[in-house]
């Protein structure tokens, strides 16, 4: 039970003040074989009273690579028992994405054109950069401060809770794909997806900083019996684990729930159903509706959105019954696609298109989660 004193801490957890706590689970949700690496990620709250409801989402602070840091140390002709330096360029700083001020600030030094620095050092970390100024322009130097100043900082990232406080009661759970990429011949890794995924051990203790940051756009229906339509390809499963969670629990516990579809898609079939054994158990047991969309599975895509146009008749049966549409995911391609998938279901139904959507968000029966 949570005590008064918990609860008060619980309110203090903020970006100023995080909860600094431990991970106590880590796997691979992609099978073997998949080009992919999207991750269960645990964190405890034990202990905390920090509390959240389907549809908020956790901060994390990331941290860099310990052997980068090294590295910058090395490269800056700084002693590596330097603990405040350590600690600024692990903590403060981000060294993987280089700010437009640092090229501004070589250029200023060597004479070269910012801009031109810039996209020729595309894809390279800040270290990489410093490195290959230095081998051009032997007098090269820049100071600890210097470098400080003109990086942007290791901001922490936002990732929806994919857990319910119901099924999970001192966890938070979350789906991560970790970014890994390529970009000029240069190996991109994202910094906080690879700190929480690759760089921090389970059960280590104290070793992340978190805090929740409330979404009240993005809510269950208050009346449990509505029905509920989620569409969440790839990551975008995370909120949705967490409303299936929360509906299942209710269901549990003898409250009468409406029916729950969830529309989810990634690449193969065979290796990149998230949450898989899962759903597919709650399909079984609570008669969860699915639909998949496995894009690589043929030689033509297939998206969530295609799925929607199959059941065009199905939703706009659900949506006049009042069910509450949901959308997370990928903001600059999947949501749009929806969105216009969404439309053209109203259009076949003899409803003005952008009429009925509007109004389904004025009635907050239409939410997204985007990034
Ligand atoms: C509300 C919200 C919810 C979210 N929920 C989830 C979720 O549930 N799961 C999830 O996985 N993500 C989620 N995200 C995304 C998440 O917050 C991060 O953006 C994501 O993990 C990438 O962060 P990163 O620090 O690992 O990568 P970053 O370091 O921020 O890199 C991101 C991209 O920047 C570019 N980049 C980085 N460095 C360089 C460089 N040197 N040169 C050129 N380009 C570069 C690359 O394109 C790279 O892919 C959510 C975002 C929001 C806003
Ligand atoms: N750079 C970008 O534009 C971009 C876009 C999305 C995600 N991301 C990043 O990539 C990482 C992994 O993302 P994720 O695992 O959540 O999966 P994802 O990359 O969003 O992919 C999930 C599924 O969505 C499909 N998809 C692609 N375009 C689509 C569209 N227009 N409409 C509907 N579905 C579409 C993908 O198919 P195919 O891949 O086979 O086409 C895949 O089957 C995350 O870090 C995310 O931030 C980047």
């Amino acid at each position: 039970m949570e005590t008064t004193s918990q609860a008060q801490e619980a309110a203090l957890y903020t970006k100023e003040n995080p909860l600094v706590t431990k991970v106590t689970d880590n796997y691979i949700l992609n099978k073997e074989g998949s080009i992919k690496d999207t991750r269960h990620i645990a964190i405890s709250l034990e202990a905390s009273g920090v509390n959240y409801i389907p549809g908020d989402s956790l901060y994390i602070f990331p941290e860099n690579d310990s052997e980068l840091v090294k590295e910058l140390l090395n490269e800056l002709d700084l002693d590596l028992s330097l603990e405040e330096e350590t600690k600024r360029f692990t903590e403060e700083v981000n060294l993987t994405r280089p700010s437009s001020k640092l090229f501004k600030a070589i250029a200023e030094k060597t004479g070269e054109d910012a801009k031109e620095i810039q996209s020729s050092f595309d894809g390279y970390n800040s270290v990489n950069i410093i490195k290959e100024t230095k081998s051009k322009f032997p007098e090269f130097k820049i100071t600890s401060n210097e470098l400080a100043e003109n990086s942007s900082k290791a901001n922490p990232r936002a990732y929806s809770i994919a857990s319910s406080l119901k099924a999970h009661p001192e966890s938070v759970e979350l789906c991560i794909a970790r970014v890994e990429e390529e970009i000029n011949g240069q190996m991109v890794f994202g910094l906080c997806s690879n700190f929480i995924c690759n760089r921090v051990a389970v059960g280590d203790e104290k070793k992340v900083k978190v805090y929740i940051h409330k979404n009240d756009r993005f809510r269950l229906p208050e009346d449990p019996k509505t029905k509920v339509i989620m569409v969440g390809p790839g990551t975008g499963i995370a909120p949705f684990r967490a409303f299936i969670e929360e509906r299942n629990s209710l269901r549990d516990s003898g409250t009468e729930v409406g029916a729950d579809w969830l529309f989810f898609g990634d690449q193969r079939s065979k290796f990149d159903y998230l949450y898989g054994e899962e759903l597919e158990g709650y399909k079984e047991k609570y008669g969860l509706k699915i639909d998949l969309a496995f894009s690589r599975d043929q030689d033509f895509k297939v998206y969530v959105q295609d799925k929607m146009r199959e059941n065009s008749a199905e939703i706009f049966k659900w949506l006049e019954e009042g069910a509450h549409f949901y959308v997370c995911g990928d903001a600059r391609r999947m949501a749009k696609d929806v969105d216009q998938a969404l439309k053209d279901i109203a259009a076949e139904h003899g409803k003005d298109p952008e009429e009925y959507v509007k109004a389904l968000k004025d009635e907050k029966r239409y939410s997204r989660d985007v990034y």
